[in-house]
């Protein structure tokens, strides 16, 4: 896999999870986290086969930080990224993205593949994102009721 730091790289053809995790527990060495010590990386696939990565970054005021996944969203966003297949996210215990970046994935991709691994690597759950948010919030809650 090839990697770049400011932008996506282009995944091949048949690029495998393999790939894709060693790529979400590499970056989770870049967590910024002197206050919980919880590193969590994440390597969200894009449908045009760019990898973008993200890891946590926390701050001293404890809201301001951001998760890992939504650190590879904003990149990949930013990129000009809208569509996406996959994420991996690593942690220590293969723990589950947490609400506020479910609901800013599920924006772009509500059939997202999840992947949840553990620091050696192995996948501790695989959800689609849709499962993982039942009756999720999306543009077409906004819409108006139908007239009674
Ligand atoms: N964290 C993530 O990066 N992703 C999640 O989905 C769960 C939580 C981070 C936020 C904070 O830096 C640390 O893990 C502990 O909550």
């Amino acid at each position: 896999m090839k990697m770049s730091k400011s932008s996506g790289s282009t995944a091949g053809f048949d690029e495998d999870l393999g790939a894709l995790i060693q790529a979400a527990i590499a970056v989770a060495q870049h967590a910024y986290i002197p206050y919980s010590h919880y590193p969590v990386g994440a390597a969200l696939v894009a449908t045009d086969g760019r990898v973008f990565t993200g890891c946590n970054v926390e701050n001293a005021s404890y809201p301001a930080g951001i998760c890992a996944e939504r650190s590879a969203l904003v990149k990949a966003i930013s990129e000009g990224a809208r569509e996406f297949t996959q994420i991996v996210v690593a942690t220590s215990n293969g723990g589950s993205p947490c609400g506020v970046c479910r609901q800013m994935m599920y924006e772009f991709a509500p059939h997202l593949d999840v992947i949840m691994v553990d620091m050696q690597g192995t996948v501790q759950h695989r959800m689609r994102l849709a499962d993982l948010l039942p009756l999720g919030f999306n543009r077409d809650s906004l819409e108006a009721p139908p007239p009674a």
